[in-house]
């Protein structure tokens, strides 16, 4: 059976994905260099699953070790999860971040190509909309300026994905610009595992919920919102997962290229966050404002309209479940696969 490689399936979103497509019935292959994940993600996904997931740790940057894969396991498509994506360390570490992500990328597309394989779905970011011409976000609003290298790192592989799909029509190309995606498996095994500081909002808060970190900082209360704090559109984990097991259906021969939003159209406050967890989970977040952090906008949604008329997925999870689940993952393993 043709099998799909997922780059960067032990990481947070890959994770999710690969229990999504073994309950699809799908047969799956990992490549990791766990540069940004655990070998126990590997452990529970094979208790979740019940399935040997064959595991590569290997960098995508390394090129004989990507054409071992190919020559080895009969794969049809790739999902492209591998990458970093710390806004503020790309900020300090461009190099590392440009040759991560976009050399690693052109050589898996090399690799791809030469043994015939021309299917792919590419994790991008609603980073690529800048600070968005007009909210909803439509696909059709147009990319905007980034703010920092991990943005233009998804920015550019976008317009790689792109120009390789115009001289090749052979190629099948989805880019799946994420919104924020939260919340964790229904099961509390697998979840995110930030390094250090979390520097996203939803594990930032369940660390003050479990106790490893004091107050939560909420980046500006002057922004035109509802109630002048950031507002994002926040999505379910296993939302975002089950989007890639749609998007395969465009991954079929002469699908071309497409491009979908995966959100699920609703804005929340920071504040809405902080109060929703509350009430979810019964924790109190202590919280003081503090200045706006450089480089964010002031509100970012989405219209998912694209993604349910094409590939026929609407996001299933609420706020309430987002917070629950943040909270089971982070509750039950407090310093995550450590
Ligand atoms: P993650 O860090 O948990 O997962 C990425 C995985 O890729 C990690 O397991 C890491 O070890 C691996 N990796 C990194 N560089 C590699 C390389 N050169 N070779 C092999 N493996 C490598 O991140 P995530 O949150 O699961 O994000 C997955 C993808 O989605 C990334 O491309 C990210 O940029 C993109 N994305 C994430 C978000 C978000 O907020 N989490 C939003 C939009 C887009
Ligand atoms: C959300 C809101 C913050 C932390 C980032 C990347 C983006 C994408 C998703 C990959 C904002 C506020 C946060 C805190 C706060 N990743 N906040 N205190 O910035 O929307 O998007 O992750 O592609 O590219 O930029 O997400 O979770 O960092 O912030 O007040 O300690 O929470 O200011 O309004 P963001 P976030």
């Amino acid at each position: 059976m043709a099998k799909i490689l997922v780059t960067g399936g032990a990481g947070y979103i890959g994770s999710h994905t690969v229990v999504e497509l073994i309950a699809a019935g799908c047969e799956v292959v990992i490549i990791d260099n766990l540069s940004n994940a655990s070998r126990k993600v590997l452990e529970r996904l094979q208790e979740l699953t019940g399935a040997e997931i064959p595991f590569y740790r290997a960098d995508i940057r390394d090129r004989d070790a990507l054409t071992g894969i190919f020559k080895k396991e009969e794969i049809e498509s790739v999902i492209h999860f591998a990458g970093l994506k710390a806004v503020g360390e790309s900020v300090e570490k461009p190099w590392e971040y440009y040759d991560n992500n976009i050399t690693g990328t052109l050589t898996l597309i090399d690799v791809m190509r030469k043994h015939g394989v021309k299917n792919i779905i590419f994790s991008s970011s609603a980073t690529v909309y800048g600070d968005p011409a007009f909210v909803p976000i439509t696909e059709e609003c147009p990319k905007g300026t980034c703010t920092n290298p991990y943005g233009w790192t998804k920015s550019m592989l976008e317009q790689i994905l792109m120009d390789i799909y115009t001289a090749d029509n052979e190629w099948n190309v989805v880019l799946l610009r994420y919104f924020n995606p939260i919340g964790a498996h229904k099961s509390g095994r697998i979840g995110e595992n930030p390094n250090g500081i979390p520097n996203n909002l939803m594990p930032y808060i369940t660390q003050v919920a479990v106790g490893k970190l004091q107050k939560l900082r909420v980046f500006g209360n002057d922004y035109p919102t509802h109630d002048g704090t950031g507002v994002r559109d926040y999505i379910h984990v296993l939302d975002l997962a089950a989007g890639h097991v749609k998007a395969l259906s465009k991954l079929s021969p002469g699908s071309g290229l497409n491009i979908y939003n995966l959100g699920t159209g609703k804005g929340y406050s920071v504040l809405d966050i902080v109060k929703s967890f509350e009430v979810a989970t019964g924790n109190e977040i202590p919280y003081e404002i503090a200045p706006r952090r450089e480089g964010d906008i002031a509100t970012c949604y989405c219209s998912p309209k694209k993604a349910k008329e094409e590939l026929g997925w609407v996001a299933q999870y609420g706020i309430r479940d987002m917070c629950e689940d943040s909270w089971n993952w982070q509750s039950h393993n407090p310093n995550g696969y450590h």
